[in-house]
C-alpha cells in the first residue's frame, strides 16, 4: 500500500453544513489516523452527527474539504461510503424491525453459495459474532422483539462484519450495559491494533478517557481543537465543550420529604417471565434512584406502574389510595407519568412541529370549547426551551430535525408540563451533554421541591449517587436492596447489590 503510517485515513478541513434556518456546521476540522480511536465530543446540537453524515454522504456538504485515504473524497451516498471501507453506526437505528437479526446483519450483502443465500452459514457466523460480543441473541428472532440494548448490539455487529478500514460510531454505548460496553471496548481495541481508524461519539466522558487516544471538541458547529486525551483533565474537556467551567456536575439540593406518594406492592405482569419488583415506597419530595444492570427489570417495573404493560397481580397506591391501572391513561389520571427511555417508542411525531409534540398530552390545558390557545401553548413551550436550553431554530421546527439530545429534552419538557404527582424517569439523561445534564438535575430538584415523588431509573452510578436520596437496586426482576444515600456510600456498594 502506498500510504505511510502517519498519513491520515480521513482529513476534514473547514466542513460546513446549513439546513434551512440552521447553521449545523460552520467550520469543523479534524483528522483520523490509522490505529487510533478518535473521540468526537460536544454539546447536544454541536454538529457531531451532522459531521458524520457529511463523511458518509447522507447529506451533501456546503463547504470545506474531505480527504479519504489521501484523496479528495468522492462519497455521495452511505452505500458508497460502505463500499469504500467506512462502516457506520448512526445515532438513529437503521435496522429493519420486521426482519430477523440474521437478515439485518447481511442486508445488502447476503452471503450466497451458487446464487442462494446461505442461511446456515450466516447463522453460524452470527452466533460467533455474538459470542465475541458476549451476548446471547438468537439470529432468527425479529429485531422488533429485541430489547433496545440488543438492537444496538446488532447494529454494532453489522458494522463489525464489514471489512472496513474506518469505523464510525455515533453514541454506540448509550443503551448498553456495563458488561456489554466492556466487551465492545475490547473489540474496538483489537481493531485499533489491526490499524483501523475509529471515530467514536459519546456523551460519557469516562468512556472517552478510557478508550480514545485523541479527542476533538465541537462547539456550535466549530471545532475547538484536537488533543491527546492524556493531555486533558475531565474538567478541561468539559470547559472546551461548554465554553466555560461547569460549577457542579450534580447540583443536588435535598427537598423536604413528606408522606408516601407512591406505594408499590408485589407487582407482577408484563412481558417479563420473571416476577417484577417487590414492594417499595417513594415519598413526596423524594428522589429515589432505581439502579440495576440492563435487563434487571427496571424498565418492566416502570412500565407496569405506568400502565404501559398489563398488571397481573399486586397493588399501586397514590397518596394512600389504591388505584386501578389498566392503561397509560389510567396512570396519568392517577397522577403517574413515565418518561420512557426509548424516544422513538415514546412517540415523538417526527414530522410534526416541536411545539405540537410538546403539547400533545397536555392539550386540554390550552383548549376551551374546541379552541386551542396557540399563544399560551407556545409560551409554555418557550419557557422550557429557555430553562433546559432546547436548541431549536423555531418552535415550528419539526421534531425530527432536532439533534438526538434535543429530542430527549423535548420529551422531558412534554411530561413536565403535564402536572403529575409521581414521575418515573427512565434514563433521563441518556444522550444528553454534561452541561444540559446539570440543567435537568436542577429541574429534578425543582420538582422534588414542589413535593413530587420521583423514581429515577439510571444505569449511571455517578448520577444515582449524585442525585438520589435513597437507592433501590434491582437484580433479576427483584429489588435486592435499599440504601440510604450519603457521603460514605460508594459505587462498589451499589454495584455489589446489582450483581449479587
Ligand atoms: N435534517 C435536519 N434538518 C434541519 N436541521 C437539522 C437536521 N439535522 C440536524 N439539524 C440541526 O443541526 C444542528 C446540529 O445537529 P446534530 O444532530 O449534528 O447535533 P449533535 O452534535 O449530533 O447533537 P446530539 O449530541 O444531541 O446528538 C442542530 O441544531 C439540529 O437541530
Ligand atoms: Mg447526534
Amino acid at each position: 500500500m502506498a500510504e505511510s503510517t502517519d498519513q491520515p485515513l480521513l482529513a476534514v478541513r473547514g466542513a460546513r453544513k446549513e439546513f434551512p434556518g440552521v447553521l449545523a456546521l460552520a467550520d469543523a476540522s479534524f483528522d483520523l489516523r490509522p490505529g487510533e480511536v478518535h473521540a468526537l465530543v460536544g454539546e447536544n446540537g454541536a454538529g457531531k452527527s451532522t459531521l458524520i453524515k457529511l463523511l458518509t454522504g447522507v447529506h451533501p456538504s456546503d463547504g470545506g474539504n474531505i480527504e479519504l485515504f489521501g484523496e479528495p473524497s468522492t462519497v455521495t451516498s452511505p452505500i458508497e461510503a460502505q463500499r469504500l471501507g467506512l462502516a457506520t453506526i448512526y445515532q438513529e437505528f437503521t435496522l429493519v424491525p420486521g426482519m430477523t437479526v440474521r437478515e439485518n446483519l447481511w442486508l445488502g450483502r447476503e452471503h450466497t453459495t451458487r446464487g442462494f443465500t446461505s442461511a446456515p452459514w450466516e447463522r453460524r457466523s452470527a452466533a460467533a459474532l455474538f459470542e465475541r460480543l458476549g451476548v446471547k441473541i438468537d439470529p432468527d428472532s425479529t429485531v422488533r422483539s429485541l430489547p433496545v440494548s440488543h438492537q444496538q448490539l446488532v447494529e454494532i455487529g453489522r458494522a463489525l462484519l464489514s471489512d472496513a478500514r474506518i469505523l464510525i460510531m455515533d453514541e454506540p454505548t448509550a443503551s448498553l450495559s456495563p458488561h456489554e460496553v466492556t466487551q465492545l471496548f475490547a473489540i474496538l481495541r483489537d481493531l485499533r491494533e489491526q490499524g483501523l481508524g475509529i471515530l467514536f461519539i459519546s456523551h460519557r466522558l469516562e468512556e472517552v478517557f478510557a478508550l480514545a487516544d485523541r479527542v476533538t471538541v465541537l462547539r456550535d458547529g466549530n471545532s475547538v481543537g484536537s488533543w491527546p486525551t492524556s493531555d486533558l483533565t475531565r474538567e478541561q474537556l468539559i470547559e472546551h465543550m461548554v465554553g466555560r467551567p461547569l460549577d457542579q456536575e450534580f447540583p443536588k439540593v435535598a427537598a423536604e420529604i413528606g408522606e408516601a406518594a407512591l406505594e408499590v406492592r408485589q407487582l407482577r405482569g408484563g412481558h417479563s417471565p420473571t416476577e417484577v419488583g417487590n414492594s417499595f415506597t417513594v415519598r413526596a419530595g423524594e428522589v429515589v434512584g432505581l439502579f440495576g444492570l440492563v435487563g434487571s427489570g427496571r424498565t418492566e417495573l416502570a412500565r407496569l406502574i405506568a400502565g404501559a404493560d398489563r398488571i397481573q397481580n399486586g397493588e399501586v397506591r397514590v397518596d394512600g389510595e389504591a388505584v386501578q391501572i389498566r392503561s397509560p391513561r389510567d396512570a396519568i389520571r392517577a397522577g403517574i407519568c413515565l418518561l420512557s427511555e426509548d424516544r422513538k417508542a415514546e412517540g415523538l411525531v417526527l414530522n410534526l412541529p416541536s411545539v405540537q409534540n410538546f403539547a400533545l398530552p397536555s392539550l386540554s390545558k390550552w383548549s376551551r370549547s374546541g379552541w386551542l390557545n396557540e399563544k399560551a401553548e407556545r409560551a409554555a413551550f418557550l419557557k422550557f426551551v429557555d430553562a433546559i436550553h432546547i436548541r431549536i431554530s423555531d418552535p415550528e421546527q419539526p421534531a425530527g430535525h432536532l439533534s438526538g439530545g434535543n429530542q430527549q429534552k423535548l420529551l422531558i419538557a412534554r411530561w413536565l408540563e403535564v402536572d403529575t404527582r409521581v414521575i418515573l424517569f427512565d434514563e433521563p439523561t441518556r444522550g444528553i451533554d454534561v452541561g444540559a445534564k446539570a440543567e435537568i438535575y436542577q429541574l429534578i430538584n425543582e420538582l422534588a421541591a414542589r413535593g413530587k415523588a420521583i423514581l429515577m431509573i439510571s444505569s449511571e452510578l455517578p448520577e444515582v449517587l449524585g442525585m438520589a436520596d435513597r437507592i433501590l437496586v434491582m437484580h433479576e426482576g427483584r429489588i435486592s436492596g435499599q440504601l440510604m444515600n450519603n457521603e460514605a456510600l460508594s459505587q462498589q456498594d451499589v454495584m455489589q447489590l446489582a450483581v449479587a
